[in-house]
C-alpha cells in the first residue's frame, strides 16, 4: 500500500461515501456534467494505491477509450501530482503504479483480449463501464463470464451512464426498486446514485447555462434532470451495426460528406456506400477542434485527391481551403426541404449498416428524433442535437438522392470556385 492522503477537497461530496464501498454492483448515473467519469477516475487511483486492486475500463469500442477515460485517468494522477507514481503507456493504455497494481483499457469489440489480460500482481478486480448504455447485454454478459476467478478483495463492477432511455436493458436490470424519484438506492449487492450538474461543485458556469436553458423537452429530462428519458418518435429504425472491416474498400462507388464543426460540435465525417438497396457506412470521423487541415489529412487517407467529398454548404470558404488542401471539395446541395429530402433518402434504405466500430454514429442513429409540439405531436421536423454525423452522411448522399435534373449545384458550386461566375 502506497500512504497517500486524497485531500477530500478534491472530490465532490455527494461521491465521497462511495470511495470506499464495496458494494458488487455500483450504478452511477443521471444528467450531464454531474461528475460521474471524473470520480469513477478518483476512486481508481485511490484503490491502486491502496495496493489489492487491478482495474479494467471498458467502452464499447476500444478506440473511444483513449480520448475519454484514458485521459480522465492521467488527469487525476496529475492533479494529484502523483506522476512519480505511475507509469503511462499509451500505446499499450496501461497505467502502473509504483506497486504493480495496474489499470488496463479496452473495447469490448473484442471481448477475448480480456481473457489475455494478466495483471503483474492478483487478477482484475474492478471493471468500469464508461457510457454503459453503448454497451449490450450480450457483451457485458460475457465480460463478467471472462471475469470469474478467485481474488482477495471484492470484486465489482461500476456502471456510469446518461439514463438515454427507459426500455434499456439496464433498467431492466437494475432499476426494478429504484423509484424515479429516490435520490439513492442500496441492497446488499447493488448501490445506485443519480446525480446532476447541481451536484458537481467544479462545473463552469456556463455548463449549467447550458443544461438550465435546454428547450427539448427529452435532452431536459436526460440531460439536464437526469431521469430516464422515453424516446419520441425516432427517424431511423431501418439500421443495424456490423464488423465492416472486411467490406471497407469492397464498393465500386462510395459517396463521403463532412459536417463541419470546431469547439462545441465536433467535425462529422461520413463515407458509405449503397448497393441492393442497403447502405454500408464504412468510414467515419468525428472529432472536436478540428483545423481545416487536419480534415484534409484526415479525410486523404480514406478518400485519396480524386473522389468527391460533400460539405456543409454553410461554410463555403472551409470548403475552398480543403480544395486548397488537394481534397476534392464541393458544398452539398441545402436549402429548404434539403434536410426532410436527405432524411427520406436514408429512410429509403431496406437497412442502413453502420461498423460497429463507429460509435459516434450509432449512437445518432439511436436517438436521432422528430420534434414534439406542445400537444405531444410529432411535427415534420428533427429535433437539431446529436446531428452531426447524420448530416455528413445527408451531404454525402446528396451525391444521389437528387434527381440529375436538381444536382446542378454541384456543378455550379464548382464554377463558382474556380470563378467562372
Ligand atoms: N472532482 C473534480 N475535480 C475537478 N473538476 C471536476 C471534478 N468533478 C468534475 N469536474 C469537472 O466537471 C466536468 C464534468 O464532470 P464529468 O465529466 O465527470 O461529468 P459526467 O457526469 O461524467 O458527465 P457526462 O454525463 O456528460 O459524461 C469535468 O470535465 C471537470 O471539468
Ligand atoms: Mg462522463
Amino acid at each position: 500500500m502506497i500512504n497517500v492522503n486524497i485531500d477530500p477537497r478534491h472530490i465532490n461530496p455527494v461521491y465521497r461515501p462511495y470511495l470506499n464501498d464495496q458494494t458488487r454492483t455500483q450504478i452511477f448515473f443521471g444528467g450531464a456534467s454531474s461528475g460521474k467519469s471524473v470520480f469513477a477516475a478518483e476512486r481508481c487511483i485511490s484503490d491502486i494505491l491502496k495496493g489489492d486492486r487491478n482495474y479494467l475500463v471498458v467502452r464499447n469500442t476500444g478506440n473511444t477509450n483513449k480520448k475519454s477515460t484514458f485521459n480522465e485517468i492521467r488527469q487525476v494522477i496529475y492533479n494529484w501530482n502523483l506522476h512519480g507514481l505511475f507509469k503511462i503507456n499509451k500505446s499499450e493504455l496501461t497505467v502502473t503504479c509504483a506497486n504493480n497494481q495496474q489499470i488496463y483499457f479496452t473495447g469490448l469489440d473484442d471481448v477475448e483480449k480480456v481473457k489475455g489480460i494478466r495483471p503483474i500482481k492478483g487478477v482484475i478486480t474492478d471493471v468500469w463501464l464508461e457510457e454503459a448504455t453503448e454497451i449490450n447485454k450480450d457483451s457485458y454478459l460475457q465480460l463478467t463470464k471472462r471475469l470469474r476467478g478467485i481474488s482477495r478483495v471484492p470484486k465489482r463492477l461500476t456502471f456510469s451512464f446518461n439514463p438515454i432511455m427507459r426500455t434499456h436493458w439496464i433498467y431492466k436490470e437494475f432499476f426494478q426498486n429504484f423509484q424515479d424519484s429516490d435520490r439513492d438506492y442500496r441492497d446488499p449487492h447493488l448501490a445506485i446514485l443519480k446525480t446532476t450538474y447541481k451536484d458537481n461543485l467544479f462545473l463552469a458556469p456556463e455548463d449549467a447555462y447550458y443544461l438550465e436553458n435546454e428547450k427539448n423537452e427529452y435532452y431536459y429530462k436526460v440531460y439536464t434532470l437526469g431521469e430516464w428519458g422515453v424516446l419520441g418518435h425516432l427517424i431511423f429504425k431501418n439500421w443495424k451495426t456490423a464488423n465492416l472491416t472486411g467490406l471497407r474498400d469492397a464498393f465500386s462507388t462510395y459517396y463521403n460528406g463532412l459536417d463541419y464543426g470546431y469547439t462545441n460540435d465536433p467535425t462529422a465525417f461520413a463515407r458509405c456506400a449503397p448497393k441492393d438497396n442497403k447502405l454500408y457506412i464504412t468510414h467515419g470521423f468525428y472529432e472536436y477542434g478540428m483545423k481545416n487541415e487536419q480534415i484534409a489529412a484526415e479525410a486523404k487517407k480514406t478518400i485519396g485527391n480524386r473522389e468527391y467529398l460533400r460539405c456543409d454548404p454553410s461554410e463555403p470558404k472551409s470548403t475552398a481551403e480543403l480544395r486548397g488542401h488537394g481534397i476534392n471539395a464541393i458544398s452539398a446541395r441545402g436549402g429548404p426541404g434539403s434536410v426532410n429530402h436527405g432524411i427520406q433518402y436514408i429512410q429509403h434504405f431496406d437497412e442502413v449498416i453502420i461498423d460497429r466500430e463507429m460509435q459516434y454514429a450509432i449512437n445518432e442513429f439511436q436517438t436521432y428524433q422528430f420534434e414534439l409540439n406542445k400537444d405531444g405531436e410529432v411535427m415534420n421536423s428533427p429535433v437539431d442535437k446529436d446531428n452531426h454525423f447524420i448530416d455528413a452522411l445527408r451531404y454525402a448522399l446528396s451525391g444521389v438522392s437528387f434527381r440529375p435534373s436538381d444536382s446542378q449545384e454541384d456543378i455550379g458550386d464548382l464554377r463558382t470556385a474556380m470563378g467562372l461566375r
